[in-house]
């Protein structure tokens, strides 16, 4: 049981192999792009604690050491980035040597960040170990860190030389991690491949309840949904925005509940995507039905779906939407939005009037009072 999928980028190409099992092969599969036999890993305490002697043992005779650097997303931060690369440059890392980003979306956008930048850039592998970090954030070249001014606001595109989903690892991920990645998956059927939604929605509680093939194949789909658009928009020119269905609000809710276990990224996609079915239902761009299913589905999953799921306090529509605004997708000071015709059918706009967005938001503020 093993897929490839290759991100077309002509010489920056690389391939993403997925399958269970892979950790165990680590060594054959990253053999060729070494110069010497050792690489440094970065990644996070809890995955160091599960995993970090299996990836040791697959790497062979590989000489390997790590840095753990503490679990969540308030390590994507200047601190822990300067860490990283003080440790890279003290194991006297080389321009050809090979770091390896060990862990979820956090570890593989700080590590990835960190090896731009190291050296004016070495090249670096993705060993994700969440569902996210597999389905997306792996692929694709995106690094950066989170500033007090808003997320993924500092980085740089350094694309891997290989990533290596090993879908065992997804074993060990909390039940709440798991889900939270899975809004990712969803996201790729709402923007694009309707037929995949309908496969999730009849095997998504396969995938969930553990179903190796199933969680395989959420993967591979995805992974290639993602390549494809990476190779045709790798700079985000273009049709790479749609993979930031949902993140305008993602953002805005995950800087006001302060990047943490209050909500996780992957929770407020999930909530994002919602409300951008939602407002593309009431600037009439889709049909009721098309946000009654994308709430539907969710909520079958066990996810958060509204603001009413997030505990604690929230700001108003008005603090909300200058929250929205400070998203990297600004141009010209106008947002633009993700907005949708239907599911899989996802485009990208800036002709959203601020009076339907603020009733929005103060409809779904409202929910959270009901
Ligand atoms: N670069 C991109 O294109 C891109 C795309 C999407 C998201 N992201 C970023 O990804 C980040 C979120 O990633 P995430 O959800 O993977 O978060 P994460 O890296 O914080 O991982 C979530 C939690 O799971 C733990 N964990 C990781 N692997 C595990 C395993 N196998 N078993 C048990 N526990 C494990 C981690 O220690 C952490 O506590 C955000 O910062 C987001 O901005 C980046």
């Amino acid at each position: 049981m093993r897929e490839t999928v290759k991100v077309d980028l002509g010489e920056r190409s690389y391939e993403v192999r997925m399958g269970p099992g892979l950790i165990a092969q680590a060594g054959t599969e990253i053999a060729p792009l070494l110069h010497r036999p050792r690489v440094r890993v970065i990644t996070d305490e809890t995955v160091a604690g599960l995993h970090l002697e299996e990836l040791r043992a697959g790497l062979g005779d590989i000489e390997m050491s790590a840095l753990a650097l503490p679990p969540g997303e308030g390590t994507k931060c200047w601190a822990q980035l300067e860490r990283a690369c003080g440790w890279l440059l003290e194991q006297k890392v080389e321009r050809k040597d090979i770091v390896i980003a060990f862990g979820g979306g956090v570890i593989g956008d700080l590590a990835g960040f960190a090896a731009a930048i190291l050296r004016r850039g070495v090249r670096f592998v993705q060993i994700p170990t969440t569902l996210l970090a597999q389905v997306d954030s792996s692929v694709g070249g995106k690094t950066g860190i989170n500033t007090a001014q808003g997320k993924n606001l500092i980085g740089a595109f350094h694309q891997p030389s290989l990533v290596l989903a090993d879908i065992d690892l997804l074993g060990t991920l909390t039940a709440r991690d798991f889900i939270a990645g899975y809004g990712e998956v969803v996201k790729y059927g709402l923007l694009g491949d309707a037929r995949f939604f309908d496969w999730l929605e009849a095997n998504g509680p396969a995938l969930a309840a553990g179903d190796t093939a199933a969680r395989l194949k959420a993967v591979r789909r995805s992974v290639e949904m993602k390549a494809g658009i990476v190779a045709r928009d790798e700079t985000e020119e273009g049709e790479r925005a749609l993979l930031n269905l949902g993140h305008t609000f993602c953002h805005a809710l995950e800087s006001a509940t302060g990047y943490g276990a209050r909500l996780l990224h992957g929770e407020g996609v999930a909530i994002g995507c919602a409300l951008a079915f939602e407002l593309s239902q009431r600037l009439g761009l889709c049909s009721q039905e098309a946000p009654s299913r994308v709430r539907a589905h969710l909520k079958a999953m066990g996810m958060k779906t509204d603001l009413a799921d997030i505990d604690g306090p929230l700001p108003d529509a008005d603090g909300l939407i200058a929250l929205m605004a400070q998203d990297k997708k600004v141009l010209d000071g106008k947002m633009r939005f993700i907005l949708a015709r239907g599911i899989g059918e996802a485009f990208v706009t800036s002709d959203v009037p601020r009076d339907v967005l603020k009733r929005l938001l103060e409809d779904a503020l409202e929910t959270r009072r009901a």
